[in-house]
C-alpha cells in the first residue's frame, strides 16, 4: 500500500488509529511518586533526552487554547533555535525598562482604572476587575502608549475568551480573537520606535510570527498568569485579619508615596506572593516528552513516554499544615521549623531547568506593586461561603469598595458600610460560587463530565455553553488525529 493510500485508509478510521497511535506512547508518568522523588526533578528536568515537546494530546490542547497564537506559542515549541531566539525577545522585552519605569505605568494604569470605576461601591468578580487593569499594563508597557477604550475592549473580549475557554466555560471564538490580533500587528508597524525592541535582535523573526509572539505569550500567558496570580493573592489577603492587619500597619508607618525601594524591602509581602503561589500554583502540571529511551531509577522511559510534573503536590510535600495558608512559614524561624533546607525543586511555581519561565522576577516586582496599591485604595469583600480552589473556575465574586482616603468622598460613612453589608449577604445568597475541578477545560474524561455537570448547575439545562468542555474536547482530539495523520503522511 503507498503512503497515500495508507494515510486515506487511517483518516477513514479513526479509532482505530487512535489505538495503534496510543499503543506508540509506551509510558506516561508522574512525578513526584514513590520512586521519583523532588531530588530527581532536577536532572530528569535538564535531561537532554526529555525535552521533548509539542508532540502529544495535552500541548495540542495548549495550543487549540491559544489560538490564533498557537503554532509558535513559546511554552509548546520544541527546544530548538527557533524556540531560543523567542525565549530571547521575551526576555529582552521583559527586561528592557527599569523598575522605576515599570513602577510608573502601573500606578497611572491604576489610577485610569480607579476613575473608570463606574460606582464606588459595587459588586462584581475579581477576574473581570483585574484583568482589564493588567491588559493596559502590559499594551503601554509593550506600544509605549494608552490603550484607548475601544481597545480595551476588543482585548478584553479576547482574553477573556481564551480564559474561559481553558476554563470550560466558554467556546473558542474566533471573531473576538482576530481583532486583537489585527489590533497587535497594527501596534507593530511603529516597531522602531517602540521602547521594548530597541535592544531585541528582530531581523530574523517575521512580522506575523511577532505578532503571533506578543498576543500568545504578553496578552494570553501574561495577562491570564497575573490576573490569576492577583486574584489568588487578593482573596487570602481580604479573608485573613492577621495579614491584613501587617500590610496597614506597614503602609501606615510609611510615607504617602511609597517607593519601589521600600516596598522591595517589606519581605511579608514576599512571603504572601510565596505563599500564594505554593498553595495555588497556576500550573497544575506541565510535561516533557522522552525523545530517546532511557532508564531513570531502573525505570525505562521508552520514546515517546511523557513525564507529568505535578507542581500542586511537591508543595506541599515538605510544610506543616500545608493546606493552610500561613505567609509567615516563609520567615526565617518558621522556615527552620516548617522546612528545614527546601531545595530548589520543591518550590518551583515558575518551573526548572532550560525552560522555566522567563517572567518569575518581572512578575514577582509587577504584583508586587499591583497587591500593594490595590489594598492601599480598595476594600474587597468576598462572601463567607467562597471556595478557594486553585483553578477558580469562574473568578471570586466580590463586592468592591474604595477604602481610607476615598472614603472621606462620602458624607455619611455608615450607610456605605451598611450597603456593602447588603451586598455581602445578597452575594452570598447566590448559589454556587465555586467547585472544584482541577482540569484543563476536562481534559481527562472525568474532568470533562465534572465540568458538564457543574455547568449544568450554574448555568441550566437549557443554556448551550454548559456542554463546552465536551465540544472542546472534540475538537482537541480530532485536531490532534489529523496532525497526526499529516505526520505520518510526511
Ligand atoms: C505568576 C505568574 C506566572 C507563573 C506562575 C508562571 C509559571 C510558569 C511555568 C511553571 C512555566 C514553565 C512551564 C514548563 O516547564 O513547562 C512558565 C513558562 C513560561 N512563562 Fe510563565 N508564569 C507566570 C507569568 C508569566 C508572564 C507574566 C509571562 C510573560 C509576560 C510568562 C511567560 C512564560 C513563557 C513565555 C514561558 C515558556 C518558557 C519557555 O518554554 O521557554 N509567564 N511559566
Amino acid at each position: 500500500m503507498t503512503d497515500d493510500k495508507l494515510g486515506n485508509f487511517y483518516l477513514l478510521s479513526f479509532p482505530l488509529f487512535f489505538l495503534i497511535h496510543t499503543r506508540r506512547i509506551e509510558m506516561n508518568i508522574e512525578i513526584p511518586n514513590e520512586k521519583l522523588f523532588d531530588k530527581d526533578i532536577e536532572s530528569i528536568f535538564e535531561n537532554p533526552n526529555i525535552q521533548g515537546r509539542g508532540d502529544n494530546y495535552f500541548r495540542e490542547a495548549i495550543r487549540y487554547f491559544h489560538w490564533p497564537y498557537g503554532e509558535v506559542h513559546q511554552e509548546s515549541l520544541k527546544s530548538g533555535d527557533f524556540h531560543k531566539n523567542l525565549r530571547r525577545l521575551t526576555i529582552s522585552m521583559l527586561y528592557t525598562n527599569s523598575q522605576d519605569y515599570v513602577n510608573k505605568i502601573i500606578w497611572s494604569n491604576f489610577e485610569d482604572w480607579i476613575k473608570s470605576r463606574e460606582s464606588l461601591i459595587f459588586t462584581s468578580n475579581l477576574f473581570i476587575e483585574i484583568r482589564p487593569l493588567i491588559i493596559s499594563i502590559f499594551f503601554e508597557l509593550l506600544f509605549d502608549q494608552k490603550i484607548s477604550s475601544a481597545q480595551l475592549r476588543i482585548y478584553n473580549e479576547a482574553i477573556a475568551n481564551m480564559h474561559n475557554t481553558m476554563k470550560g466555560i466558554a467556546l473558542r471564538s474566533k471573531k473576538v480573537r482576530v481583532k486583537m490580533y489585527e489590533d497587535i500587528q497594527q501596534q507593530l508597524k511603529n516597531i522602531n520606535q517602540l521602547q521594548v525592541f530597541k535592544s531585541a535582535k528582530l531581523q530574523d523573526i517575521p512580522q506575523e510570527t511577532l505578532a503571533k509572539h506578543i498576543g500568545g505569550v504578553f496578552f494570553h500567558t501574561g495577562v491570564v498568569q497575573t490576573t490569576e496570580f492577583i486574584t489568588h493573592t487578593l482573596v487570602e489577603i481580604y479573608r485573613n485579619q492577621e495579614i491584613k492587619d501587617n500590610l496597614r500597619q506597614f503602609i501606615q508607618q510609611s510615607s504617602p508615596v511609597i517607593s519601589w525601594e521600600v516596598i522591595e524591602q517589606y519581605k511579608y509581602l514576599d512571603y504572601i506572593l510565596n505563599e500564594s503561589l505554593r498553595l495555588f500554583p497556576l500550573f497544575g502540571k506541565t510535561d516533557r516528552q522522552v525523545t530517546k529511551s532511557l532508564t531513570i531509577k531502573d525505570i525505562l522511559l521508552k520514546e515517546g513516554s511523557i513525564i507529568y510534573l505535578n507542581f500542586s503536590l511537591i508543595h506541599k510535600l515538605h510544610w506543616n499544615e500545608p493546606d493552610s495558608f500561613n505567609p509567615s512559614r516563609w520567615g526565617k524561624n518558621q522556615t527552620q521549623i516548617d522546612s528545614p533546607k527546601l531545595s530548589k525543586a520543591q518550590f518551583i511555581p515558575f518551573g526548572i531547568g532550560s525552560r522555566k519561565c522567563p517572567a518569575e522576577t518581572f512578575t514577582y516586582n509587577m504584583t508586587k506593586v499591583i497587591v500593594f496599591t490595590i489594598f492601599k485604595r480598595i476594600n474587597l469583600s468576598i462572601p463567607s461561603n467562597f471556595i478557594h480552589t486553585r483553578r477558580i473556575p469562574r473568578g471570586v465574586p466580590i463586592v468592591f469598595s474604595l477604602n481610607d482616603d476615598s472614603r472621606q468622598l462620602y458624607s455619611d460613612e455608615e450607610s456605605v458600610l451598611n450597603l456593602e453589608n447588603k451586598l455581602l449577604i445578597s452575594l452570598e445568597n447566590r448559589h454556587s460560587l465555586s467547585y472544584e475541578v482541577d482540569e484543563l477545560a476536562g481534559l481527562s474524561i472525568l474532568g470533562t463530565f465534572t465540568k458538564i455537570i457543574n455547568n449544568l448547575k450554574y448555568y441550566g439545562i437549557s443554556n448551550f455553553s454548559a456542554f463546552s468542555p465536551l465540544i472542546t474536547r472534540i475538537q482537541i482530539w480530532f485536531i490532534f488525529q489529523i496532525k497526526q495523520i499529516q505526520k505520518f503522511r510526511n
